[in-house]
This record gives C-alpha cells, sequence and structure tokens, in this order.
C-alpha cells in the first residue's frame, strides 16, 4: 500500500500542511525543529492509534488550538480510502474510514500500516526488556487488532492486582487475588503466545537481511524467553502461568507488587551466537535493528498480503555508507517516507519542511 496525500491542520508546528506523496522514495528535509518528525508521527497515528513518542491527544494539538484535523488517503491492493481523525483536548477522539464513523480503535487498526524506524530504535537491542516488548507489541497490534484488547484487559487488571497487592492483601481479598491470578494467567497465555509466533517469524526473516547485509558475517536469531519456560500451547502457558503465581504468591504478598506474567517477557537478539544484548558492536547493532525493521514490514505482508510504508526518521545518516546503500537498493516497490536534514539527491522527491510559527511565512513545500 502507499499514501497518496496526507493533510494536517493545527497537529504540533503544522497549522496546515498539504503533503502529496509518490510511491516510492519521498524525503522530508529542513532544520532541527522544521516539524519533520511531527509528519512522520502523524502518519504513524493511523497505523498504530499511537504517537510513537507516547504522547496524548491533547499534546498533539498545536498549541493554544481547541483540535486538530488529520486526513490520510491511501491506496491499498484493491482501492483508495480516506481516513479522517479529529482530536480534541478533553474528549474522545473521532475516526473515519471513507466518511463513516468508527468508534472502536480495534477497527480502525490494520486498515493503514506503517513501520517506523527512529534513532531510538537503534538503541532497542540494548535498551531494557520494556522497550523490545513494545515494539513487538505495536508490530502485532497493526497485523491483529485483536491483540490491543488482550493487552489493554492485561493492563487494567494488572493494575488492580497490584493496587489490591499494595493495599495489603488480607483474607477477605485473597479471593479477588485469585480471580485476578486466573484472568492474568489467561491473558499472559494469549499474549505471550502472540509474541512468540511473532518474534519467532520476525527473527526468521530478519535473518535473512542480516545475512545479506553483512554478506554472511553475522548470523541473527531471535530468542523468546518467559518466566515459565518453553513457550508451545496456548494450553500449557496458561498452567504454567498460574502455577506460577501459586508458587510466588507469599513473595507477590510481601513484597506488594505482580512478579510474574506477560510483562516479564523478553526476547534475545543472538549475533553469531552471542547474546547482542551484551555483547554487540554499535555496527552490529545498527545492521540487527535494520534487518529487524525490513523484516517487520515483510512479515505484515505475509500476514496481512499489503506492503506496509516505511517511515525512517532521521536514521539514515546514523547508518554507514554501506548499509545506505543496501537500503538504497532494497528500496524498490515500495513507498519511503524518509527525514533528514539534507537536501536529497536530484531525481529523489523532496520536500521542504518548515517551522510556519518559527519561520513566519510558509508551511510546507514540495520542490
Ligand atoms: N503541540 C504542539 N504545538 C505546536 N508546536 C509543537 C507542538 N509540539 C511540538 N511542537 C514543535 O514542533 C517542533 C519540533 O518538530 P519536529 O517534527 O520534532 O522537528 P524535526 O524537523 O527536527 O523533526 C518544535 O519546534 C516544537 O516546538
Ligand atoms: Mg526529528
Amino acid at each position: 500500500m502507499y499514501i497518496n496525500s496526507l493533510t494536517l491542520r493545527d497537529f504540533r508546528s503544522h497549522a496546515h500542511t498539504e503533503l502529496e506523496f509518490t510511491r516510492d522514495v519521498n524525503v522530508l528535509w529542513g532544520e532541527n525543529g522544521a516539524g519533520k518528525t511531527n509528519l512522520l508521527e502523524a502518519v504513524f497515528l493511523f497505523a498504530s492509534g499511537k504517537s510513537f513518542r507516547g504522547q496524548t491527544d491533547k499534546e498533539l494539538i498545536s498549541f493554544g488550538k481547541p483540535e486538530s484535523y488529520l486526513k490520510l488517503v491511501f491506496t491499498d491492493r484493491f482501492s483508495e480510502h480516506v481516513l479522517e481523525m479529529n482530536l480534541y483536548k478533553n474528549r474522545r477522539r473521532l475516526l473515519f474510514k471513507d466518511g463513516c464513523e468508527i468508534k472502536r480503535l480495534s477497527e480502525y487498526l490494520g486498515l493503514f500500516r506503517a513501520v517506523v524506524f527512529t534513532p531510538d530504535h537503534l538503541k532497542i537491542i540494548k535498551a531494557s526488556p520494556e522497550n523490545r516488548r513494545r515494539l513487538a507489541d505495536i508490530a502485532i497490534c497493526q497485523t491483529f487488532p485483536r491483540y490491543v484488547a488482550s493487552l489493554s484487559e492485561y493492563n487494567r487488571i494488572l493494575l488492580q492486582k497490584n493496587n489490591l497487592l499494595k493495599s495489603g492483601v488480607t483474607e477477605l481479598s485473597l479471593p479477588m487475588l485469585e480471580i485476578y491470578n486466573e484472568r492474568l494467567a489467561q491473558l499472559s497465555a494469549v499474549i505471550t503466545l502472540n509474541r512468540y509466533n511473532y518474534i519467532n517469524r520476525l527473527g526468521e526473516k530478519a535473518a535473512v537481511y542480516m545475512n545479506e547485509m553483512t554478506e554472511g558475517k553475522e548470523e541473527l536469531r531471535l530468542v523468546y524467553e518467559t518466566q515459565y519456560g518453553g513457550v508451545f500451547t496456548r494450553e500449557e502457558l496458561y498452567k504454567n502461568c498460574l502455577a506460577l503465581y501459586k508458587r510466588r504468591q507469599e513473595a507477590e504478598i510481601s513484597k506488594r507488587v505482580t512478579l510474574c506474567g506477560c510483562h516479564h517477557d523478553d526476547f534475545a537478539v543472538m549475533i553469531n551466537s552471542k547474546d547482542a544484548r551484551s555483547y554487540a558492536s554499535q555496527g552490529q547493532q545498527r545492521s540487527a535493528v535494520l534487518a529487524l525493521k525490513l523484516a517487520e514490514g515483510e512479515l505484515a505482508k505475509v500476514y496481512t498480503g499489503e506492503e506496509s510504508v516505511f517511515l525512517f526518521d532521521d536514521v539514515l545518516s546514523e547508518l554507514d555508507e554501506k548499509r545506505r546503500a543496501y537500503v538504497t537498493q532494497k528500496l524498490t516497490s515500495r513507498q519511503f517516507i524518509l527525514t533528514g536534514c539534507d537536501a536529497p539527491a536530484e531525481g529523489v522527491t523532496a520536500f521542504r519542511v518548515h517551522n510556519a510559527a518559527r519561520a513566519a511565512e510558509d508551511g510546507t513545500e514540495r520542490e
């Protein structure tokens, strides 16, 4: 799929911006603070429902404005679609697909698909497990919108259980703790299994990219890790997780926090059989993340039949010549929206981005 156009009103630094993209490589360039990342953030909002900077709707609205309006026109393998979004300060956003309101985010997710790659991702291999889980979760949510519901229910119940533990478990509230454990174990099984399958498939694809990129020198493998042993079936996961809650009940009660469940899962990135979390060089990390990002798009295509749009924020300048060349050769037949500080080579579709509030006169224009 590819984006035809993007329209923003009162979104971050963009009072009114309209862009028409080409189906291959598009470069957004301009000085720091010009509003380039804001544009990618807007596009990604349509894919994941969330900002990749982790902000609330209120913060996305231009300073001093009551609301934002965003419109994305894209074409999938069947037809052209229009997605619209209204963001408000103090009430729920409104979502529209082809002019019809959509009430649930889960019906919206998966319509438009994008892979985002930011300088933050370059650190993902050595970052905390939470960062790696989030990477998997965002990708899975786009591919399996129902996964969102499991994740949010899990987080809600985890919070309730933690509140109960914090206030101190009594004989009276013990049955409640068991009810929470039961549901958390069910949801952990669903979530872990989804992530496990996803990470394994992602690893297979990423290994191919890694191999190509390093001319066979680096072998990449992803290994999913849980607190409850190997992952096989949902039933087994559920049983193991519930058993773990039983075994660690005393500890959870005395530490006053939930110690087990899928919010402790992680995955190891192995490069040449060494754990990259502790051993990878800067260069290996970059290749591995690039391979993971390309694989993410490829996997979405396997699952859904649709090519994702790739959003690369400021990362090309971080990659060395060899990796950059690899990307530019791999770019064919996919839509890329790249940002950078410098004007791109001739022949590439480029948009100069200005911060109108700062530069006074103009917005973003195609060159
Ligand atoms: N809610 C907002 N309203 C208006 N301007 C905003 C808002 N949020 C961020 N900005 C502005 O956006 C600019 C940063 O844009 P960004 O897209 O990150 O720039 P870059 O081109 O460097 O990627 C800053 O000038 C910041 O003040
Ligand atoms: Mg930026």
